[in-house]
Protein backbone atom coordinates (compact mmCIF):
# COMPACT_ATOMS: atom_id res chain seq x y z
CA UNK A 1 0.00 0.00 0.00
CA UNK A 2 1.38 3.51 -0.89
CA UNK A 3 2.25 5.12 2.36
CA UNK A 4 2.53 8.91 2.97
CA UNK A 5 3.06 10.64 6.59
CA UNK A 6 -0.23 12.38 6.29
CA UNK A 7 -3.69 10.85 5.21
CA UNK A 8 -4.52 14.78 3.39
CA UNK A 9 -1.62 14.46 1.17
CA UNK A 10 -2.78 11.00 -0.56
CA UNK A 11 -6.31 12.48 -0.26
CA UNK A 12 -5.04 15.80 -2.66
CA UNK A 13 -2.71 13.58 -4.77
CA UNK A 14 -6.40 11.86 -5.91
CA UNK A 15 -8.47 15.03 -5.53
CA UNK A 16 -6.25 17.97 -6.81
CA UNK A 17 -5.61 15.57 -10.00
CA UNK A 18 -9.08 14.53 -11.02
CA UNK A 19 -10.18 17.49 -12.56
CA UNK A 20 -13.34 17.32 -15.46
CA UNK A 21 -12.18 15.43 -18.55
CA UNK A 22 -11.07 17.51 -21.65
CA UNK A 23 -13.78 15.62 -23.78
CA UNK A 24 -16.05 12.23 -23.33
CA UNK A 25 -14.74 10.07 -26.62
CA UNK A 26 -14.05 6.83 -25.23
CA UNK A 27 -17.76 4.86 -25.51
CA UNK A 28 -17.54 2.06 -22.50
CA UNK A 29 -16.15 -0.86 -23.98
CA UNK A 30 -19.41 -3.91 -23.93
CA UNK A 31 -17.45 -5.83 -21.53
CA UNK A 32 -17.83 -3.21 -18.63
CA UNK A 33 -21.51 -2.66 -18.97
CA UNK A 34 -22.95 -6.08 -17.27
CA UNK A 35 -21.60 -7.64 -14.66
CA UNK A 36 -22.45 -11.64 -15.17
CA UNK A 37 -23.58 -11.45 -18.36
CA UNK A 38 -23.76 -15.47 -18.91
CA UNK A 39 -25.50 -16.22 -15.52
CA UNK A 40 -29.14 -17.13 -14.97
CA UNK A 41 -31.38 -14.36 -13.47
CA UNK A 42 -33.70 -15.02 -11.59
CA UNK A 43 -37.16 -12.75 -11.68
CA UNK A 44 -38.42 -10.39 -8.83
CA UNK A 45 -41.90 -9.80 -7.88
CA UNK A 46 -42.82 -6.41 -9.28
CA UNK A 47 -42.09 -3.40 -7.52
CA UNK A 48 -45.33 -1.69 -5.39
CA UNK A 49 -45.05 1.74 -6.22
CA UNK A 50 -47.88 3.12 -4.08
CA UNK A 51 -45.98 4.24 -1.47
CA UNK A 52 -44.51 7.79 -0.25
CA UNK A 53 -40.77 7.43 -0.91
CA UNK A 54 -41.32 5.04 -4.23
CA UNK A 55 -43.62 7.77 -5.55
CA UNK A 56 -40.70 10.23 -4.98
CA UNK A 57 -37.92 8.14 -6.38
CA UNK A 58 -39.77 7.71 -9.42
CA UNK A 59 -40.08 11.44 -9.97
CA UNK A 60 -37.09 12.73 -9.99
CA UNK A 61 -35.34 13.30 -12.85
CA UNK A 62 -32.51 16.00 -14.12
CA UNK A 63 -34.09 19.17 -14.83
CA UNK A 64 -31.99 21.12 -17.23
CA UNK A 65 -34.72 24.60 -17.55
CA UNK A 66 -35.56 26.59 -14.82
CA UNK A 67 -37.92 29.13 -14.76
CA UNK A 68 -37.92 32.95 -12.71
CA UNK A 69 -40.70 31.76 -10.05
CA UNK A 70 -40.27 33.17 -6.58
CA UNK A 71 -39.48 31.24 -4.29
CA UNK A 72 -40.06 31.15 -0.15
CA UNK A 73 -37.92 31.10 2.68
CA UNK A 74 -39.65 28.38 4.20
CA UNK A 75 -38.95 26.12 0.95
CA UNK A 76 -35.18 26.73 1.12
CA UNK A 77 -35.59 25.80 4.41
CA UNK A 78 -36.76 22.89 3.80
CA UNK A 79 -34.34 21.91 0.78
CA UNK A 80 -31.59 23.20 3.21
CA UNK A 81 -32.86 21.17 6.10
CA UNK A 82 -33.11 17.84 3.85
CA UNK A 83 -29.81 17.39 3.16
CA UNK A 84 -27.98 18.14 6.55
CA UNK A 85 -30.79 19.50 9.14
CA UNK A 86 -30.61 18.47 12.69
CA UNK A 87 -34.13 16.31 13.59
CA UNK A 88 -33.43 15.86 17.45
CA UNK A 89 -31.60 14.08 20.07
CA UNK A 90 -31.27 10.32 19.89
CA UNK A 91 -30.36 8.02 22.78
CA UNK A 92 -28.13 5.15 22.11
CA UNK A 93 -26.83 3.13 25.19
CA UNK A 94 -26.78 6.03 27.42
CA UNK A 95 -25.13 8.16 24.81
CA UNK A 96 -26.93 11.31 23.58
CA UNK A 97 -26.47 12.50 20.34
CA UNK A 98 -27.76 14.77 17.57
CA UNK A 99 -30.40 13.24 14.84
CA UNK A 100 -29.58 14.60 11.60
CA UNK A 101 -31.37 13.94 8.16
CA UNK A 102 -28.15 12.24 6.20
CA UNK A 103 -26.24 9.70 7.85
CA UNK A 104 -21.95 10.53 8.80
CA UNK A 105 -19.04 7.93 9.16
CA UNK A 106 -18.47 8.31 12.82
CA UNK A 107 -20.97 11.34 13.04
CA UNK A 108 -18.20 13.56 12.31
CA UNK A 109 -20.08 15.63 9.66
CA UNK A 110 -17.18 16.78 7.14
CA UNK A 111 -19.31 18.56 4.82
CA UNK A 112 -20.40 22.13 4.80
CA UNK A 113 -23.45 23.66 3.07
CA UNK A 114 -23.21 26.71 0.88
CA UNK A 115 -26.35 27.98 -1.22
CA UNK A 116 -25.93 30.35 -4.12
CA UNK A 117 -29.77 32.22 -4.19
CA UNK A 118 -32.02 34.41 -6.57
CA UNK A 119 -35.47 35.27 -6.28
CA UNK A 120 -36.23 33.68 -2.78
CA UNK A 121 -38.45 36.29 -1.32
CA UNK A 122 -36.86 38.62 1.59
CA UNK A 123 -33.01 37.46 1.35
CA UNK A 124 -30.55 39.29 -1.13
CA UNK A 125 -29.82 37.19 -4.26
CA UNK A 126 -26.10 35.98 -3.29
CA UNK A 127 -24.34 33.14 -1.44
CA UNK A 128 -24.88 32.02 1.79
CA UNK A 129 -23.38 29.62 4.22
CA UNK A 130 -26.03 27.07 6.24
CA UNK A 131 -25.26 25.98 9.95
CA UNK A 132 -27.41 23.72 10.62
CA UNK A 133 -27.10 23.79 14.45
CA UNK A 134 -29.80 26.57 14.59
CA UNK A 135 -30.58 26.48 11.11
CA UNK A 136 -29.45 29.84 10.45
CA UNK A 137 -27.72 31.23 7.00
CA UNK A 138 -24.65 33.53 7.08
CA UNK A 139 -23.73 36.13 4.31
CA UNK A 140 -20.84 35.60 2.08
CA UNK A 141 -20.65 37.35 -0.55
CA UNK A 142 -22.34 38.43 -3.82
CA UNK A 143 -22.43 35.77 -6.31
CA UNK A 144 -25.20 34.54 -7.87
CA UNK A 145 -26.66 31.11 -9.36
CA UNK A 146 -25.23 33.26 -12.73
CA UNK A 147 -21.77 33.77 -11.56
CA UNK A 148 -21.65 30.19 -10.89
CA UNK A 149 -22.13 29.24 -14.76
CA UNK A 150 -18.67 29.37 -16.31
CA UNK A 151 -16.95 27.46 -13.02
CA UNK A 152 -19.74 25.00 -13.94
CA UNK A 153 -18.34 24.76 -17.47
CA UNK A 154 -20.65 27.24 -19.28
CA UNK A 155 -23.00 24.30 -18.12
CA UNK A 156 -26.80 27.53 -18.21
CA UNK A 157 -28.80 24.96 -17.48
CA UNK A 158 -28.92 26.86 -13.72
CA UNK A 159 -29.56 30.70 -15.40
CA UNK A 160 -32.98 30.60 -13.48
CA UNK A 161 -32.56 28.32 -10.73
CA UNK A 162 -33.21 29.95 -7.48
CA UNK A 163 -31.03 27.65 -5.55
CA UNK A 164 -27.35 26.22 -6.01
CA UNK A 165 -26.37 23.80 -3.15
CA UNK A 166 -22.73 23.64 -2.53
CA UNK A 167 -21.77 20.59 -0.90
CA UNK A 168 -17.85 21.50 0.51
CA UNK A 169 -15.98 18.96 2.60
CA UNK A 170 -13.12 19.57 5.37
CA UNK A 171 -11.72 16.25 4.61
CA UNK A 172 -9.58 16.68 8.01
CA UNK A 173 -12.46 15.79 10.22
CA UNK A 174 -12.95 12.06 8.62
CA UNK A 175 -9.26 12.25 8.15
CA UNK A 176 -8.25 12.26 11.24
CA UNK A 177 -10.20 9.04 12.46
CA UNK A 178 -10.07 7.00 9.19
CA UNK A 179 -6.87 7.69 7.55
CA UNK A 180 -7.26 7.77 4.05
CA UNK A 181 -9.89 5.67 3.88
CA UNK A 182 -12.05 9.06 5.30
CA UNK A 183 -11.81 10.21 1.99
CA UNK A 184 -14.40 8.09 0.27
CA UNK A 185 -16.92 8.81 3.51
CA UNK A 186 -16.54 12.46 2.65
CA UNK A 187 -17.82 11.76 -1.04
CA UNK A 188 -20.08 9.32 -0.08
CA UNK A 189 -21.72 11.79 2.25
CA UNK A 190 -22.02 14.18 -0.37
CA UNK A 191 -23.64 11.88 -2.18
CA UNK A 192 -26.23 11.03 0.91
CA UNK A 193 -26.71 14.83 0.97
CA UNK A 194 -27.68 15.37 -2.56
CA UNK A 195 -30.06 12.70 -3.04
CA UNK A 196 -32.16 14.26 0.06
CA UNK A 197 -32.15 17.83 -2.22
CA UNK A 198 -33.49 15.90 -4.85
CA UNK A 199 -36.21 14.14 -3.29
CA UNK A 200 -36.97 17.19 -0.94
CA UNK A 201 -37.50 19.23 -4.48
CA UNK A 202 -39.57 16.47 -5.92
CA UNK A 203 -42.09 16.61 -2.72
CA UNK A 204 -41.94 20.56 -3.13
CA UNK A 205 -42.82 20.58 -6.74
CA UNK A 206 -39.41 21.81 -7.67
CA UNK A 207 -37.25 20.17 -10.54
CA UNK A 208 -33.33 19.60 -9.46
CA UNK A 209 -30.03 18.86 -11.30
CA UNK A 210 -26.30 17.66 -9.84
CA UNK A 211 -23.88 18.65 -11.23
CA UNK A 212 -20.19 17.43 -10.59
CA UNK A 213 -18.84 18.98 -13.74
CA UNK A 214 -17.29 22.34 -12.33
CA UNK A 215 -13.89 23.86 -12.24
CA UNK A 216 -12.80 23.22 -8.59
CA UNK A 217 -10.69 26.28 -8.40
CA UNK A 218 -13.28 28.67 -9.90
CA UNK A 219 -15.56 27.64 -7.35
CA UNK A 220 -13.38 27.15 -4.38
CA UNK A 221 -12.22 30.74 -4.64
CA UNK A 222 -16.00 31.99 -5.03
CA UNK A 223 -16.57 30.58 -1.68
CA UNK A 224 -13.43 31.93 -0.27
CA UNK A 225 -12.34 28.14 0.32
CA UNK A 226 -8.61 26.57 0.07
CA UNK A 227 -9.23 23.90 -2.13
CA UNK A 228 -6.90 21.80 -0.02
CA UNK A 229 -8.48 21.25 2.98
CA UNK A 230 -11.39 22.45 2.05
CA UNK A 231 -13.00 21.98 -0.95
CA UNK A 232 -16.23 21.87 -3.08
CA UNK A 233 -17.57 17.87 -3.85
CA UNK A 234 -20.58 18.58 -5.68
CA UNK A 235 -23.38 21.21 -6.53
CA UNK A 236 -27.36 20.62 -7.27
CA UNK A 237 -29.80 23.20 -8.98
CA UNK A 238 -32.99 23.39 -7.39
CA UNK A 239 -35.69 25.83 -9.07
CA UNK A 240 -39.33 25.49 -10.46
CA UNK A 241 -38.99 23.16 -14.06
CA UNK A 242 -40.28 25.57 -16.80
CA UNK A 243 -42.22 23.29 -19.42
C1 LIG B 1 -22.19 12.58 -9.82
C2 LIG B 1 -23.08 13.18 -10.88
C3 LIG B 1 -22.61 14.25 -11.60
C4 LIG B 1 -23.43 14.83 -12.58
N1 LIG B 1 -22.98 15.94 -13.23
C5 LIG B 1 -23.77 16.53 -14.15
C6 LIG B 1 -23.35 17.70 -14.79
O1 LIG B 1 -22.28 18.25 -14.53
N2 LIG B 1 -24.19 18.24 -15.72
C7 LIG B 1 -25.40 17.70 -16.02
O2 LIG B 1 -26.11 18.24 -16.86
N3 LIG B 1 -25.83 16.58 -15.40
C8 LIG B 1 -25.05 15.98 -14.46
N4 LIG B 1 -25.50 14.88 -13.80
C9 LIG B 1 -26.84 14.36 -14.08
C10 LIG B 1 -26.78 13.07 -14.94
O3 LIG B 1 -26.44 13.38 -16.26
C11 LIG B 1 -28.16 12.39 -14.85
O4 LIG B 1 -28.40 12.04 -13.51
C12 LIG B 1 -28.22 11.13 -15.72
O5 LIG B 1 -28.16 11.45 -17.08
C13 LIG B 1 -29.48 10.33 -15.45
O6 LIG B 1 -30.65 11.11 -15.69
P1 LIG B 1 -31.73 11.43 -14.54
O7 LIG B 1 -31.03 12.22 -13.46
O8 LIG B 1 -32.79 12.26 -15.24
O9 LIG B 1 -32.24 10.13 -14.01
C14 LIG B 1 -24.71 14.29 -12.83
C15 LIG B 1 -25.17 13.22 -12.07
C16 LIG B 1 -24.37 12.68 -11.11
C17 LIG B 1 -24.90 11.54 -10.28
Amino acid sequence: MYKVNEPLELTLLYHLNSPPPEAYAQPVPAGEMRYLADTPVLELPPVPRDNPLASLLSKRLSVRAFQNVQMSQTVLAQLLDSACGINGLRQVQGYTYEGRNAPSAGGLYPLEMFVSIQEVTGLAAGLYHYEPRGHTLQWVNESTPHDFITPLLDQDFITHANALFILTGVFMRSLYKYGTRGYRFVLFEAGHQAENICLMAVELGLGSLCLGGFHDSSINRLLGIDGQRHATLYCIAVGSEKV
